[in-house]
C-alpha cells in the first residue's frame, strides 16, 4: 500500500490539501479498542478525546466539511460512510474512522499510525479513472465507475488517453515505486486531482483491465465499457 504520506511531499501540490494528524501510541491503541467495538460510540476516555480534538482542529484548518482516512485506506466501509461521506467534526469523524472494518484492519496490522483529515468534494464517481504506471510509464487506464457505457467518453477516446499520460509525466519522479496505481478526478474545469496511490498488483483492482498477470509492456492503453447493443440506456454525462 502507498500511503499517502508516502506520497504527498513530492506530489501533494496535485491533490488535495492534506492535513496529517499523528496518533501516539496510546491513541492507537484506543483507536483500535474502539474500532473493534460492534456499536459505534462516540469517543469518552480522555485518550479517546484527545484524537477526536487533534482531528476536530485538522476538521476547523480546512474551509468546509471534510474527508477523513488513516492515510493507508478511507472509511469507505463504515455505515456512516454511506450515509454521508463528509464529516464537519472531531467526535462524527472518530465515529466514522471506528465504525470501518477497513481502519480497523490498518491499524491491526500497523500499516499506519496517522490519520487524514481533507477537504471534502463532491465527486461524481463517472470522473474517476484508474492510472496504471509500469515503469514510471503510462501503460493502461480504466474508468473505475463500471456500471455503463458512457458515450462521452468514448467520444474522447484519445483525449483522455493524452490527459493521462501527461499526468503520468507529471507524477513520474514522485511516485513511490517504479511500478503504481493511481486514481485520479477529472474536474469539471478540466484539471486533474490525483486522489489515491495503489500498490501494483493484488489486491488492487484492475478494473477494465481484468487481470494482473499480462505483459504491460505491450501497453493495453484505454479502457472503456463497451456500448451496449441498445444504446438508448446511455446518459450524458457533462465533461
Ligand atoms: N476528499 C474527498 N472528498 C469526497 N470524496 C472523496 C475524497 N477523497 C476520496 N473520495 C472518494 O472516496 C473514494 C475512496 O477514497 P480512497 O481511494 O482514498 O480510499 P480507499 O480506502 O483506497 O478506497 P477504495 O478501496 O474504494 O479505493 C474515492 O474513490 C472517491 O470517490
Ligand atoms: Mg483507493
Amino acid at each position: 500500500m502507498f500511503p499517502i504520506s508516502s506520497w504527498y511531499d513530492r506530489l501533494g501540490y496535485h491533490s488535495f490539501p492534506t492535513v496529517f494528524v499523528g496518533l501516539r501510541a496510546d491513541q492507537k491503541t484506543a483507536l483500535l479498542e474502539a474500532a473493534g467495538r460492534d456499536v459505534v460510540d462516540s469517543p469518552t476516555s480522555s485518550v479517546e478525546k484527545s484524537v477526536a480534538a487533534a482531528l476536530q482542529k485538522a476538521i476547523r484548518a480546512l474551509p468546509g466539511s471534510c474527508f477523513v482516512g488513516a492515510d493507508v485506506c478511507a472509511p469507505t466501509d463504515s455505515p456512516l460512510f454511506a450515509e454521508s461521506a463528509s464529516v464537519s467534526n472531531g467526535d462524527r469523524a472518530w465515529q466514522m474512522l471506528t465504525s470501518s472494518p477497513k481502519v480497523r484492519q490498518a491499524l491491526q496490522q500497523d500499516q499506519t499510525s496517522r490519520l487524514t483529515v481533507r477537504p471534502f468534494r463532491n465527486m461524481n464517481r463517472i470522473r474517476e479513472f484508474r492510472l496504471f504506471l509500469y515503469d514510471r510509464e503510462l501503460v493502461a487506464m480504466s474508468q473505475m465507475n463500471l456500471e455503463r457505457h458512457f458515450k462521452r467518453f468514448a467520444r474522447r477516446h484519445d483525449q483522455l488517453w493524452g490527459q493521462g499520460c501527461e499526468l503520468a509525466t507529471a507524477f513520474r519522479d514522485g511516485l513511490p515505486a517504479d511500478h503504481a496505481v493511481v486514481d485520479i478526478y477529472f474536474c469539471s474545469n478540466g484539471d486533474a486531482l490525483l486522489v489515491d496511490m495503489n500498490q501494483w498488483g493484488e489486491p488492487t483492482d484492475p478494473l477494465l483491465l481484468r487481470t494482473w498477470d499480462q505483459d504491460w509492456t505491450a501497453r493495453p492503453g484505454l479502457k472503456l465499457i463497451a456500448p451496449p447493443l441498445d444504446l438508448s440506456g446511455d446518459v450524458s454525462v457533462s465533461f
